[in-house]
């Protein structure tokens, strides 16, 4: 059953590579990347040791239905290989002052060789480590095809483990969304019906477009939706009011943008932190003239600069208690006009360049 040579090596990936692929829990991945990397390497035991940078800790799932283990984010081999980024074979670990020889002494297990590679994302951070104890041959030594082997099941574990983090986030998130609406009070129906959708969608391809990464445009994709979050602390009378409002109205209505940033800004998940960004710099203006920090050009995050122009495109392009739709030549020309003033020019170039993409979206997705 163990990978004798590279052909059987790559099935071996290959297989567990269509295994792991529609699991959605992260527990659920690490037991089956375990099983893959000691299948490789002809392990006893193989754990994959994941990062919780915040608890500075190693955790990591053995079997269903056994809780999570945990340990200090430096101890043992498992901790120098992820401190150091760098791969370590100890085929003699009583001999090595770095080994912990606890573990072994509670459980009666005799540690004879270990193996631990780290597991990077593709920013290279690291992310975890495979940590195999025992190989299991006469020689019962770790060898340079077993560190090969175990180098690329990490380069494919660590794009599994990132995938199945942002799902779980993403249901995480939703979850916190959820609950920080309820707090903030009632939530009252706002926008026209499919505007934050729209909004969304408009940053994600705007982003691309403007060359982010694939991750960030995915991340302001489902932050986007909560740019106007802060609202929901708005007064009926001025949100819901059909004509203009005076200065004062105005006034009022500007601090959503700050609000949503409150709402939002206590959580530590990167989506809710993009959130919180967006609420609150997407009525800033290139030129500094807008709220709430009067930010100017680059200062602005660029998911805010982003957001903006995806914002106003969709707004001016629809029915407001307050104003009727524009046709879209009056928004080219007012987004012409505002290029460099309202909006960054590089954006609103790249924008107006691809109109037709965002035209789309808004057909897609329109109020019926
Ligand atoms: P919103 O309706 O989602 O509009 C978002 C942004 O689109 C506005 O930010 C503004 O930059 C742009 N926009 C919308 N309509 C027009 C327009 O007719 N002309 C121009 N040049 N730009 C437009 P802003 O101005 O900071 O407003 C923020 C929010 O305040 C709006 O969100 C809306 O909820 C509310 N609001 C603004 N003006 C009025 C108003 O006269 N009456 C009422 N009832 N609400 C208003
Ligand atoms: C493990 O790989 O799960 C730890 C092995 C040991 O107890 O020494
Ligand atoms: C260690 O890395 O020092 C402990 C390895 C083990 O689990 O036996
Ligand atoms: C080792 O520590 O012997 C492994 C070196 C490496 O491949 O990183
Ligand atoms: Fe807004
Ligand atoms: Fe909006």
């Amino acid at each position: 059953m163990a990978a004798h040579d590279e052909g059987s090596m790559l099935e071996t990936i290959l297989g567990y590579m269509s295994k792991i692929e529609g699991v959605r829990k992260i527990d659920a991945v690490l037991i089956l990347l375990s099983e893959m990397g000691r299948v490789l390497v002809n392990a006893d035991r193989c754990t994959l040791w994941l990062l919780d940078t915040q608890k500075k800790e190693l955790w990591t799932k053995v079997a269903h239905g056994i809780d999570r283990v945990h340990m200090p984010a430096g101890s043992g081999i498992a901790g120098v290989a992820v401190g150091s980024g760098e791969t370590v074979i100890v085929n003699d670990p009583y001999r090595d002052p770095r080994f912990n020889q606890e573990i072994d002494r509670k459980t009666g297990y005799t540690t004879r060789s270990i193996l631990v590679v780290p597991i990077k994302n593709s920013r290279g951070e690291v992310l975890g480590a495979f940590q195999t104890i025992n190989k299991q041959t006469a020689a019962g030594k770790f060898e340079e095809s077993d560190i090969k082997y175990l180098k690329l099941a990490s380069t494919y574990a660590g794009e599994a483990i990132e995938a199945a983090k942002l799902n779980e986030e993403i249901e995480e998130t939703q979850r916190d969304v959820i609950f920080a609406l309820a707090e903030a009070g009632e939530t009252r129906s706002k926008e026209t019906g499919n505007h934050v959708q729209r909004v969304s969608e408009y940053c994600r391809s705007l982003a691309l477009l403007a060359c982010l990464p694939k991750k960030e445009a995915e991340l302001l994709k489902l932050a986007a939706p909560m740019h106007d979050i802060g609202k929901i602390a708005i007064p009926d009378a001025i949100l819901l009011k059909p004509g203009r409002l005076d200065p004062e109205e105005f006034a009022v209505m500007k601090t959503h943008a700050e609000s949503g940033y409150t709402i939002l800004k206590g959580s530590a998940r990167p989506i809710l932190k993009a959130a919180a960004t967006v609420a609150r710099e997407h009525h800033e203006r290139y030129d500094g003239t807008g709220y709430p920090r009067g930010l100017k050009g680059n200062d602005i995050h660029i998911f805010g600069r982003i957001c903006a122009i995806a914002d106003v495109f969709d707004a001016l392009g629809s029915d407001r208690v307050y104003k009727k739709a524009w046709p879209i030549e009056k928004i080219v020309e007012e987004f012409t006009a505002q290029r460099g003033a309202q909006f960054d020019p590089a954006l609103i170039d790249t924008f107006l360049a691809h109109l037709d993409q965002f035209t789309a979206i808004r057909e897609r997705l329109k109020d019926i």
